[in-house]
């Protein structure tokens, strides 16, 4: 099981279902939708972070309105006042952001780099594993891993201390995923001056709205004076452009220019138009975070009742320990209608799960005690 890829894992769920194409269809549903019953082929999905209220009305309007202009390429984006509405929302200089097609297309590119340019990458284990881990992995880059601390919180003076001169990158995710903690702002700020003088510093802050520790600190202010610090940020999750695909680097013009000329992917039109709205209707990304609260409140309360050790989330998934293997919780859940998280080696008897609506949270936790506590 320790050897159990994340590769393996998928083909392993697609089993379990009868197929990728099963599989691919499953949409975030809730109990909540009339008509919708959850099967094992088509769960509530708690697996992938992702926020279960969609796309929001003004953002899907401006996207519909968009197509129009879908025969130019580029799709007669607007991404100067994207890039411009982001910088301002930061405070920062526009010249320090860039738009990309997702995160993950800036973190893909970041793996590239290191690989072209040499040298190892330090990171917290565990972390977030998809994409710039991924591609790493697959360009052989060495990594040198730092467990997480005793409150599995990333332990920023083993990482000091973990650093050789042969690093080249360094991977901090705040709030990290799977395990949504934070990292104390201030401390995080001194580490990032510091080791910035030496190899570059990448914080992906893909969760970063989610947070309510009050010593949380993001990095971004920190750009402009620090050429080897990257910050990136996604739309995919409270905005809920995951399937829409619009993510943000920041960092110096240097460090943005390089990474633009690396990146093979491309940013479609509708979807800057969308994020333009979804950014500017603040309503919407409240109403997301307090349902989000709500749902995490559920959970809280059930693993409290049944002394059951779990994370107070910075972001929309929590980790709690399961006290068994993973699989197995996985696949007797899934049984039920419900796909919630994957391994994440080391910790194999600690599960993600992804907040989806209170209502469906309830329902897993009726799920959970009857599978496992009764
Ligand atoms: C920590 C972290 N970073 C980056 C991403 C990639 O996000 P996207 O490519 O959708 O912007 C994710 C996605 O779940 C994530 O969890």
């Amino acid at each position: 099981m320790n050897n159990l890829t994340r590769r393996d894992w998928l083909i392993g769920s697609a089993a379990l279902v009868g197929g990728a194409a099963l599989a691919a269809n499953a949409h975030a549903q809730s109990i909540t939708i009339d008509g919708y019953v959850p099967t094992p082929e088509n769960p509530i999905r708690m697996s992938s972070n992702e926020n279960p209220y969609g796309v929001n009305k003004k953002a899907s309007n401006a996207m519909h309105k968009a197509h129009q202009y879908g025969h130019l390429y580029g799709g007669g984006g607007p991404q100067g006042p994207l890039t411009e509405l982001i910088a301002s929302m930061e405070g920062i200089p526009a010249e320090n952001v860039m738009v990309a097609g997702g995160s993950g297309e800036i973190l893909k590119t970041l793996a590239l780099m290191t690989a072209l340019e040499g040298g190892k990458i330090l990171a917290p284990q565990p972390t977030y594993d998809d994409t710039f881990m991924e591609y790493s992995d697959w360009r052989g880059i060495e990594k040198i891993w730092v467990p997480v601390a005793e409150d599995l919180s990333i332990d920023l003076d083993a990482m000091h201390a973990a650093y050789t001169d042969d690093v080249r990158i360094i991977y901090l995710c705040n709030p990290n995923n799977p395990i949504p903690t934070v990292m104390h702002g201030e401390k995080l700020k001194a580490f990032v001056q510091e080791m910035s003088q030496k190899c570059y510093v990448f914080v992906d802050e893909a969760y970063y709205e989610y947070v309510v520790d009050p010593n949380y600190q993001t990095m971004i202010p920190l750009v402009p004076d620090h050429p080897n610090l990257i910050v990136t940020r996604t739309a995919s999750k409270v905005h809920a452009f995951a399937g829409i695909r619009i993510g943000f680097g920041f960092g110096s013009p240097e460090m943005l220019a390089k990474i633009k000329t690396m990146m093979t992917g491309s940013i479609n039109g509708p979807a800057m138009w969308g994020a333009i709205e979804s950014y500017k209707d603040k309503e919407y990304q409240n109403f997301v975070l307090r349902k989000n609260a709500e749902a995490l409140q559920v959970l809280y309360e059930f693993f409290e009742k049944h002394g059951i050790r779990h994370i107070k989330s910075n972001a929309n998934f929590t980790f709690f320990h399961t006290g068994m293997d993973v699989v197995e919780v996985y696949n007797r859940v899934r049984q039920h209608g419900i796909a919630i998280g994957r391994p994440f080696p080391p910790l194999l008897d600690w599960m993600r799960i992804s907040t989806a609506r209170p209502e469906d949270m309830v329902f897993f936790t009726e799920v959970y005690e009857k599978e496992f506590l009764s």
